[in-house]
């Protein structure tokens, strides 16, 4: 890692440690801060050597939230939930819709845990278990913002404007 990268990472740290939710703050932000907005390993082993917190329990964090990623993605993310309340809704409809419009690299046949990004690396389309919003099914997720009760034709809106 470089003298930069890690002097960034050094403010960060300093900024968020000893505080409330400490750990949630630094790793959203250094994600925020990364040109790919995801988490890389030698930034999370920096974290912990720097924090004195265990390596496992960052990695635990950073796995658990859906907001996270340890993958690079594009400048735009669009996460789709795939859990039963929005599956029964229509949530395939929209994951088909968005799989059938852009060229993306990556697996596309798990649709329980996808996670794919166009060639020009501008949009990631993934999918989550569940965000809690069952009520609004289907749900998605664009660039941090929850939609509910999503269409394709209200999907296609909100794709215009990005
Ligand atoms: S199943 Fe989609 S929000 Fe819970």
């Amino acid at each position: 890692m470089n003298t930069k990268k890690r002097e960034k990472l050094d403010k960060i740290i300093k900024k968020h440690e000893g505080g409330h939710g400490a750990l949630l703050g630094m790793l959203e932000e250094i994600q925020k801060a990364n040109r790919y907005k995801y988490l890389p390993q030698e930034e999370l082993s920096y974290v912990a050597q720097k924090t004195g917190t265990a390596y496992s329990e960052i990695y635990g964090v950073a796995t658990f939230y859906s907001f996270f990623s340890l993958i690079p993605q594009g400048d735009h993310c669009i996460s789709v939930c795939r859990g039963t309340a929005c599956h029964t809704k229509g949530s395939k409809k929209i994951l088909d819709y968005l799989k059938n419009s852009y060229d993306f690299e990556g697996d596309d046949t798990n649709d329980a845990k996808l996670f794919l990004t166009t060639k020009d690396r501008k949009l990631t389309v993934r999918t989550v278990a569940c965000f809690g919003q069952c009520a609004l099914a289907p749900v998605v997720e664009i660039d941090g913002d929850i939609y509910g009760n999503v269409t394709v034709d209200m999907l296609k809106e909100k794709l215009s404007e990005l």
